[in-house]
């Protein structure tokens, strides 16, 4: 069960960004996760009292979609006429946050989409309470990795070679592996470099370099695209730190 004080500063996280960035007619992508999901509430609430119009929204999951549902916000693919050409910002959450802004990303399963989305938008914001920041990434929450099913054991003899703890994430209520909205499976990694976890990874280097493995589909680093960040207190205030 989540702590209460957790949860009010995820949603004071959420809503500050949305009442800040999200504007009508924009093009929005929308995260995954207990964080995320209080930006989604909030700009549910604002099309409900009629301050935001003409959303056009990209859900990157089935959670985001179920709540947009609910929520009577209308969802496209990216694919569709009305999202085509991009998003104009997306507001997400993250497992990890270092002092440049680099994330780690994934602890939902919904990775790919998520760095999909970050990608197809031209502002990227993340929300997130203190506890989500960190010196060094994987230091506390190991890297979530998406491999094909096919290749479990090949991808899992690799990473080990370079240092890896490999777990394959376990479902709940239901027998065996997590198995991703794309049929795929989660690799959880904490690297441990000279005997020392994660010290001296260099997230930016890893995302591109763990992509070069045949059957990994995406990395839970985002290193690339650089949010601006909400980091809501837990005195209440909530602090803004520039993309940089
Ligand atoms: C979903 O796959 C993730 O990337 C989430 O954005 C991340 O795990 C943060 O989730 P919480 O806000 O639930 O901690």
């Amino acid at each position: 069960m989540e702590h209460d004080s957790i949860k009010l500063m995820k949603e004071a996280a959420g809503k500050a960004a949305v009442d800040n960035m999200v504007k009508s007619g924009m093009k929005l992508g929308l995260g995954t996760g207990s964080t995320a999901i209080h930006a989604v509430r909030r700009v549910g609430e604002l099309i409900t009292q009629g301050a935001l119009r003409d959303i056009c929204a990209f859900a990157t999951s089935f959670q985001t979609e179920i709540e947009c549902e609910k929520l009577n916000i209308p969802y496209f693919s990216l694919n569709s006429k009305e999202l085509s050409s991009g998003l104009d910002l997306t507001i997400d959450g993250a497992d990890e946050v270092d002092p440049h802004n680099c994330l780690i990303k994934g602890g939902g399963g919904a990775l790919l989409i998520e760095k999909i989305a970050a990608y197809a938008s031209s502002e990227y914001v993340i929300t997130v309470d203190e506890s989500k920041l960190t010196q060094q990434l994987g230091t506390g929450f190991p890297v979530p990795i998406e491999v094909i099913p096919a290749a479990r054991m090949q991808v899992t003899r690799v990473l080990e070679k370079i240092g890896a703890n490999v777990i394959l994430r376990e479902a709940i209520k239901k027998a065996g592996p997590v198995i991703t909205e794309h049929g795929n499976i989660i690799l959880d990694v904490r690297f441990v470099l000279n005997g020392s976890q994660s010290e001296h990874i260099n997230p930016s280097l890893m995302e591109t370099e763990l992509n070069q493995i045949p059957g990994v589909v995406e990395n839970g680093f985002f290193c690339v695209k650089k949010p601006s960040v909400y980091i809501a207190r837990s005195d209440g205030t909530v602090e803004t730190r520039p993309a940089s």
